[in-house]
């Protein structure tokens, strides 16, 4: 009886507190009212944006809703992402500038965390795995390495399609099957090594991007007792914390120790940045560890399939849609690649699509898989005419920014043309838009470091399926669906079958 009456003391303090901190809170912004522990959640469900776009006017930029005892700010326009998306360039010393290099709150390292770059928040840790990642995502031979190994996956699927000359698919069960063999053969660079299959590695892949959610959305006390109970079972069905992969990483070191040529895949080129103390090195930094080598994959794998395999079914859809767009994409692959269907695509013909890239950026505006993005206000700040406390959530929403009509001409039509230079027979819209509108990737000082690889990978995939298949949306006259797989508000999948003639 006493622990009952104990219990229900706390909790009425509790919600006192909560209420008491929510009257007396700064800046109130329009927004559902919040219930102790679960904030807003049965008002807005998992999409507060979604919450926002039917249930407030227009011209509301800034507003609020919780999440637990977190007061979140969501930000509907770019004039507020300056100091949000400070980037490198603008700040001597980004670690002292930039107050919002968070994205959660807790600094624990329950999954290796602190050896990856999604979640980290210990700044000098996040810099060293992000300056190797990036290092090696960015590098020439890595890039070769990855169109290389998607060309021949892609054989693979077109020896079968060919025998075939008409196959229906389900393009978005078939992209995860691609991609999840391309991050196998990208990230660890071969299927010597007894991996399991390749639909176990795409649940994986969600498994883990839905634990990022997770640690970002919980208490650190919460979280702790979830885990306990159920996230280990989680965690053991995935097999990048199951041990296969640490075999994988311990092996390939010995083998490169005892002269095993290196390939150009991220493993390869993990393992062995810094061994050497040349030129290209990273200055004062010790080559990685296997566990930041393991971290440092999952992370990737997991950060790469879900939204690559979202923007190759967005991208497809919407020029599938465009009969005009498909026009235009296939005088470019005439004009770079000739008739040969079977030509060697290289960075440097790729690098040559202006048309494919305008295309490819304009369905990550108009359609983006990562549509909004979460910052943590670590100090007292201004945003907009308003002074917030330090711990203030910032969760912007990319999609209305991309699709406000303030900033593009006729947002809802799918025209690359905007992102086409003037020279290229664009209309040149991207040059005029104000900074920060258009941020598929994120921003400043966080900005997705797999930029540049996803776009090389969309941009391959648009020429071996347009160059030599007619791609027919068996489904389109539907609207697309979209859906959020794992990560919440982080990936949306389109269900849409495809007739390939
Ligand atoms: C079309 C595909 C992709 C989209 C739309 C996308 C989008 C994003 C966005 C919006 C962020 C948050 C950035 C911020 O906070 O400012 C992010 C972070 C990240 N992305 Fe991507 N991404 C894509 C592909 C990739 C790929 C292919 C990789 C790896 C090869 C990758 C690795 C990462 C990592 C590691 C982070 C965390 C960066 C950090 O916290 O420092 N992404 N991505």
């Amino acid at each position: 009886m006493e622990i009952v009456i104990f219990a229900g003391i706390i909790i009425s303090l509790y919600i006192s507190y909560f209420y008491f901190h929510y009257f007396t809170r700064p800046n109130p912004l329009p927004g559902p009212f919040p219930f102790p522990f679960i904030g807003t959640l049965f008002q807005i469900g998992v999409d507060p944006c979604k919450w926002g776009e039917k249930n407030l006017n227009d011209s509301i930029d800034l507003w609020e809703f919780y999440v637990g005892p977190f007061r979140v700010i969501t930000i509907r326009d770019a004039k507020y992402l300056d100091k949000i998306y400070l980037s490198y360039n603008e700040a001597k010393n980004l670690s002292k500038e930039s107050k919002f290099f968070k994205r959660n709150t807790a600094a624990y390292d329950e999954v290796g965390i602190l050896n990856g770059i999604v979640l980290n928040s210990v700044y000098h840790k996040w810099k060293r795995s992000r300056q190797f990642v990036t290092k090696v995502l960015m590098s020439k031979k890595y890039h070769y390495g990855f169109i290389n190994s998607v060309q021949n996956i892609f054989k693979e699927y077109e020896v079968y399609w060919d025998e075939n000359k008409e196959v229906t698919l389900d393009f978005s069960t078939w992209v995860y099957n691609y991609k999840a063999q391309v991050s196998v053969m990208t990230v660890i660079g071969q299927q010597l090594y007894n991996l399991p299959s390749l639909d176990l590695i795409s649940k994986a892949a969600s498994e883990y991007i839905a634990m990022f959610a997770f640690l970002v959305f919980v208490p650190k006390i919460v979280s702790r007792i979830l885990m306990l109970i159920g996230f280990n079972t989680m965690k053991k069905r995935s097999i990048f914390l199951n041990g296969t992969i640490k075999n994988v990483v311990q092996k390939r070191r010995e083998e490169i120790e005892n002269g095993s040529p290196t390939n150009f895949n991220l493993l390869d080129l993990l393992l062995t940045s810094n061994l050497l103390n040349d030129s290209e090195s990273i200055k004062g930094e010790e080559p990685f560890t296997n566990e930041e080598v393991v971290t440092n994959l999952a992370e990737i794998t997991a950060t790469s399939i879900e939204t690559t395999s979202s923007a190759l079914c967005f991208l497809v859809y919407n020029v599938a849609q465009n009969p005009s767009v498909i026009e235009k994409i296939r005088a470019e692959i005439l004009k770079v690649f000739g008739p040969d269907t079977n030509t060697i695509i290289t960075y440097e013909t790729l690098g040559r699509c202006h048309y494919i890239e305008a295309a490819i950026k304009e369905a990550l505006r108009i359609t983006s898989p990562v549509p909004y993005n979460l910052r943590i206000l670590d100090g007292e700040e201004s945003v907009g005419k308003f002074h917030w406390p330090s711990g203030t959530w910032f969760w912007i929403n990319h999609h209305r920014i991309m699709n406000d009509p303030n900033n593009f001409n006729e947002p809802k039509k799918f025209n690359p043309d905007r992102f086409l230079d003037e020279e290229y027979g664009g209309t040149g819209e991207f040059k005029n838009i104000p900074k920060n509108v258009y941020a598929p990737f994120g921003g400043g000082l966080r900005i997705c470091p797999g930029k540049n690889i996803a776009l090389i990978e969309l941009k391959l995939i648009t020429v071996l399926l347009f160059r030599k298949y007619n791609i027919n949306l068996v489904n389109g006259s539907e609207s697309i669906k979209y859906g959020y797989r794992s990560a919440q508000q982080m990936v949306a999948t389109v269900i849409t079958e495809l007739a390939i003639l």
